[in-house]
């Protein structure tokens, strides 16, 4: 018999809120954790002692708390800078989640630098926080979406995604991995695609930082959002 090292009661116990029911009166099993994850009880107590012993503004005072608050602030970014590889902590903006983050790119970045007609190159296994931003766009300032089709195997057809290149696309974005079929996409290779053909590339890493380990500079992607509630941190 295969030896399981997996020891559930020892992870439940890492989370309190399993030890509640459901309204049903049923032991409670969670199973939506790449909508958000539950939070183990370390990271509910970091959170706590934030709130009793430090909680200030950021950035925008000089006394104890603000300062220690900062600090606290700044560490973080480099403990999240350091989690997906990368060397230089001002590469990491904080953003309440991947929807948000890929709002803002499209907002700032997209605003500034696409025109009418201008294409944009999505995929047919894009989450909605991937799609809705750039039908906005579309709508508000004429780019035109076009998306790379998906193989009855649910991969990525990367033959239409060669076709689309030839369209001279000004951005790329796709999900580093469906939270639909789990398909992990060849990002790195797609990227290097779109970068020989000169189009930005915006990942979407909302489910594949939760599930194994990332490392941004290697995939040499321009912008990458991932969402910290899915992976057992605060809201
Ligand atoms: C692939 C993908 N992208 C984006 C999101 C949106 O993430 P968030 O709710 O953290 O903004 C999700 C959420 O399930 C997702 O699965």
């Amino acid at each position: 018999m295969a030896h399981n090292s997996f020891n559930v009661d020892q992870i439940r116990a890492d989370f309190p809120v399993l030890t509640r029911e459901t309204r049903s009166g049923v032991r409670l099993v969670y199973l939506d954790s790449t909508a958000t994850s539950q939070k183990p009880q370390k990271v509910i107590q970091i959170m706590d002692n934030y709130y009793r012993n430090f909680n200030a503004n950021i950035h925008r005072g000089i006394h104890t708390l603000a300062e220690e608050s900062t600090q606290l602030y700044e560490e973080a970014r480099h403990k999240i800078a350091k989690f997906v590889g990368v060397t230089n902590p001002r590469q990491i903006i904080f953003t309440r989640n991947t929807t948000e983050s890929i709002n803002l790119v499209a907002y700032s970045w997209g605003r500034a630098n696409l025109k009418r007609d201008d294409l944009v190159v999505l995929t047919e296994m894009e989450h909605h926080s991937n799609l809705v931003p750039w039908q906005i766009l579309a709508e508000q300032v004429g780019i035109r979406l076009e998306f790379i089709t998906v193989t009855l195997d649910g991969l990525l057809d990367l033959e239409s995604y060669r076709r689309l290149l030839g369209q001279n696309p000004k951005l790329v974005s796709f999900t580093h991995m469906s939270n639909v079929l789990g398909t992990i996409n060849p990002v790195k290779e797609m990227i290097k695609m779109a970068h020989e053909n000169g189009a930005v590339v915006l990942i979407d890493g909302a489910q594949s930082t939760p599930h194994f380990a990332v490392n941004i500079p290697d995939l040499d992607t321009d912008f990458y959002a991932f969402s910290a509630h899915k992976m057992c941190g605060p809201s």
